[in-house]
């Protein structure tokens, strides 16, 4: 931050999930990323004048409550246990707020998450200004912190590679337990089961965003969670499912055929969209960019279909007019970090934003075949693969950080069979 001013960030509060009951807490990214308090209600205050450099504002000790909800640090824990220069309860935040701003140059603070707090801010300044003759300058700016923290998260820190290599080690135990139960009468649900339950087992908070099993046609529709039917022989099934762990997340998706062993047209989309994978990772180093990324992806999967029959013409000319559209119709790649699709730019300077050391993003492919597809023959209707890993930037090259779970072929099918 420039000298003289005052970040206000909010920490995120409970959410309810029906009447009277709430979601788990889970605290927002980049109050995580900064303070690493994980409590609802808190607020933290830093600044870069000469006042304390760090205020926390969070729900204070209650012996009634906490028999109810658990342990709270309080004030005193704020302090004691996260390195806050001073804290008061999040009660006495808006009281406190004229003098916490009071001679700030430049105010931080994400505009349009709480409007009681937005309109304290503003109120307060306006105030100030009306005490100008006294020698009060009210902040000149309203500023958007995120336009700190998000570059400073694009960027992982070794600890942060750490826990996502952990995290990534979780999903490859996972992903292996699920591939045991891809058999034909299974639900798909059992797979979903099996697979938090492995998260939940190695400490992972659960899983970083819904588990997709989707068996056959299932597997055509990007976003399934219902997750509810019958695997059947033969058919593919499409697992997206990573976990999250100390806040950061693996997103890992991985198709396996039910019963252990590929169909001939299951086989060879699966062929087309694991080429297609591979020509996408082998650019992934410093200086790539993602749309190049995608792109590569991109050529091998049009020219994969043009062979299948699935398209017809010139590859080059079909990839130009995007005519695989309807069956990849998705991004190769997204940030990944404490969120699944990660905070960052894409472009700067409205060109593509070179990769760098340090950067964590997916690269996942896919071929998706609706079962109604008019013009495609029959024998790929219904058939949907996706391969997706988690790979980090290195000074020459990168790191795959989910290539430890299988998807050659050969492997796929000899882990669902057991072996
Ligand atoms: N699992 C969400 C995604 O792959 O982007
Ligand atoms: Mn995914
Ligand atoms: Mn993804």
């Amino acid at each position: 931050m420039e000298p003289g001013s005052v970040a206000i960030l909010l920490g995120t509060g409970m959410v309810t999930r029906s009447r009277d009951t709430e979601y788990p807490f889970r605290q927002d990214s980049d109050f995580w990323y900064l303070t690493g308090f994980d409590h609802p209600n808190a607020i933290a205050v830093i600044r870069s004048d000469d006042g304390p450099p760090y205020t926390l504002f969070v729900e204070p000790r209650d012996r009634d409550l906490e028999t109810w909800t658990g342990y709270r640090p309080g004030v005193e824990g704020a302090k004691r246990d996260y390195e806050a220069d001073d804290s008061y309860p999040s009660t006495e935040f808006g009281e406190r707020l004229p003098r916490l701003i009071s001679g700030a140059k430049r105010i931080y603070h994400v505009l349009g998450r709480d409007p009681k707090v937005d309109g304290a801010i503003t109120r307060t300044i306006e105030e100030l200004r009306l005490r100008s003759r006294q020698g009060i300058e009210p902040a000149e700016a309203i500023v958007d912190p995120r336009a700190i923290t998000h570059v400073m998260r694009w960027i992982k820190a070794p600890v942060e590679l750490d826990i996502m290599r952990r995290a990534a080690d979780i999903s490859r135990e996972a992903h292996a337990e699920g591939a045991r139960l891809a058999q034909a009468g299974t639900h798909e649900y059992e797979l979903e089961a099996a697979i938090e339950y492995a998260f939940r087992r190695r400490g992972a908070r659960g899983a970083a965003y819904t588990t997709i099993v989707g068996g056959g046609a299932n597997a055509t529709v990007l976003h399934y969670v219902r997750n509810d039917q019958k695997l059947r022989q033969e058919e593919l099934v499409l697992i997206d499912a990573g976990c999250e762990l100390e806040g950061y997340a693996s997103d890992v998706t991985r198709t396996w055929p039910v019963g252990g062993r590929f169909s001939g047209p299951g086989r060879a989309i699966y062929e087309v969209v694991l080429a297609a994978q591979h020509a996408a990772l082998e650019l992934c180093a410093p200086g790539a960019t993602l749309p190049a990324i995608h792109d590569a992806a991109v050529k091998v999967i049009v020219e994969g279909l043009v062979e299948l029959g699935v398209l017809e013409g010139d590859p080059a000319e079909l990839a130009a007019r995007e005519a695989h559209r309807p069956y990849y119709m998705h991004g190769t790649s997204h940030w990944l970090g404490l969120d699944v699709h990660d905070v960052g730019a894409y472009k700067q300077g409205g060109e593509p934003r070179p990769l760098e050391e340090g950067v964590v993003f997916t690269v996942e492919p896919g071929i998706y075949v609706a079962p109604d597809t008019e013009g495609v023959d029959q024998r790929f209707h219904g058939i949907g693969v996706r391969i997706e890993d988690d790979v980090a930037i290195t000074e020459n090259g990168h790191e795959n950080l989910t290539s430890e779970i299988p998807k050659d072929p050969d492997e796929v099918e000899a882990m669902v069979a057991g072996n």
